[in-house]
């Protein structure tokens, strides 16, 4: 029998419509049937090299694969590590390929999974890459929106904050897109806009809106879902600059008040001053679920990627 060439998630568009929607199922199924999946991934080993700080991501990668029955290695800060002595990323990635059957990278500099898999004998997931995409995310954000709101395609959506720098929002703008939402409203700062090169490629592949407005109040009665996220401190060049925008969004029971009753709120989390605590209690507040059903898509993908056929 032919042996299958690895399959890499770097970016969102490496899986196509039908491969997404199968993923979903996929994890629904392992939502409602856990028990059926725990042997899944015994004997299989997931590698987390993570070079810039996390919890959702790499908690929720180990929880899915030790949930699969799978075990869990790796380091969350890169100093520990043969890093901190100059190895490059590509003999790294050879290494682990020999102590894990699947990793997951996340790196500040964009590029940097898409580097490890040229090398890599294993499956290797983009963790997120510097400003750049974030894969995982959004399939975690097509789980809760397809949970939520029982249809991915017919939803207006705003996304709100720094879009300029938030890769979350730049994965799941272009996958939404491919999946033919037609209007889109985008909330930000003007010095944090979506980049001019994605709305341009926006523009130019799809037949879409891009609303572009300064406050969550003008847009917010049209919203079914609002994707609010974290101002990227750490992509500003300066403090000083960061500081001009830190408070820019807080989204509080008020500013929702004219919402429609069924809308969403998501947030890829960490929140920092984005989402005041008082709308946890809303019902339309989805984050913390969000980033629970973040662990069920991961299982599904981890299966699809290491090719587990279950019986289950
Ligand atoms: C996001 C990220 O790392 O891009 N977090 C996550 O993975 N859930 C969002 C953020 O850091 O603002």
């Amino acid at each position: 029998m032919l042996k299958q060439p690895v399959r890499h998630l770097i970016d969102p568009e490496d899986l196509s419509i039908e491969e997404l929607d199968a993923l979903i199922k996929l994890a629904q199924k392992i939502v409602h049937s856990p028990r059926e999946y725990a042997d899944a991934c015994k004997g299989k080993i997931l590698a987390t090299l993570f070079y810039e700080p996390s919890t959702r991501t790499r908690f929720s990668f180990e929880s899915a694969m030790l949930r699969l029955g799978g075990n869990v290695l790796g380091f969350g800060n890169a100093n520990v590590s043969s890093v901190a002595k100059g190895e490059s990323i590509a003999d790294t990635i050879r290494t682990v390929s020999a102590y894990a059957d699947i990793a997951v990278m996340r790196h500040p500099k964009e590029g940097a999974p898409k580097l490890a898999s040229q090398y890599s004998l294993i499956p290797v997931i983009n963790g997120g890459d510097g400003g750049h995409q974030h894969p995982t995310q959004t399939l975690t954000d097509l789980l809760t929106i397809q949970t939520f709101k029982n249809s991915i395609r017919d939803n207006t959506i705003a996304f709100c904050g720094d879009l300029k720098f938030g890769r979350t929002v730049h994965s799941l703008i272009r996958t939404l897109a491919r999946y033919g939402i037609q209007k889109f409203i985008l909330i930000s700062p003007e010095e944090l806009t979506l980049p001019d090169s994605l709305k341009r490629m926006l523009n130019q592949t799809y037949s879409l809106q891009l609303e572009e407005v300064r406050t969550i109040e003008e847009a917010v009665e049209e919203i079914d879902i609002l994707y609010m996220t974290r101002i990227q401190r750490e992509r500003f060049f300066n403090e000083a600059e960061y500081a001009k925008f830190k408070n820019a969004y807080l989204l509080d029971l008020e500013k929702i008040k004219n919402a429609k009753e069924d809308m969403i709120i998501m947030h890829p989390l960490p929140r920092v001053n984005e989402i005041s605590y008082e709308v946890d209690q809303d019902p339309r507040a989805v984050y913390f679920e969000q980033a629970r059903l973040g662990v069920y898509i991961r299982m599904a993908l981890i299966l699809k990627l290491l090719g587990v056929e279950c019986a289950c």
